[in-house]
């Protein structure tokens, strides 16, 4: 249908153009993740507002185009939210990935989670759920490296 044509187009879009594809400096956190079942890997940068919320997340790394496109969409998504908030995130994009329904709403489209609506039909293809849950996990292994220094390699 057209939505479906639309979230298509989105997904298409950004995994041609990953937004935010790009080593982030001085860097509060740093977090790696990969899917195993593929080897693809990713690589990731959080810069912090003094209040704490995400003020930047830039990532990169070798993946298809729907990893790179549900990690160009979770960077736009998360920017401005606290931790808490990024990690509940993640959490209900994890839902949304493996069940293709929202886990708080069961579908309707609201805010944030709306673009990321566009990857619930990952869940389909059961192969394809990692690679659309790499950037999430990435971001929470970033957000758990609080005591770790970011790495400037
Ligand atoms: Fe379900 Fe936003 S609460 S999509
Ligand atoms: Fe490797 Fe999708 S095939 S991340």
């Amino acid at each position: 249908d057209d939505l479906r044509d639309l979230y298509q187009e989105v997904i298409l879009d950004h995994g041609r153009k990953p937004r935010n594809f790009r080593r982030l400096e001085e860097a509060d956190r740093e977090g790696r993740g990969d899917n195993p079942m593929c080897g693809d890997r990713m690589q990731l940068w959080v810069k912090l507002a003094p209040d704490g919320r995400l003020a930047d997340v830039a990532f990169q790394g070798k993946g298809c185009a729907i990893s790179m496109a549900s990690a160009s969409l979770m960077t736009e998504t998360v920017r401005g939210k606290t931790q808490e908030e990024a990690r509940a995130l993640a959490e209900k994009f994890r839902e949304l990935a493996m069940t293709g329904t929202c886990p708080d709403c069961g579908g309707a489209l609201e805010d944030e989670m709306e673009r990321l609506q566009a990857l619930g039909g990952v869940h389909e293809f059961p192969s394809r759920v990692k690679c659309a849950t790499l950037a999430w996990h990435t971001l929470n292994a970033a957000l758990d490296n609080a005591d770790k220094e970011a790495s400037s390699e």
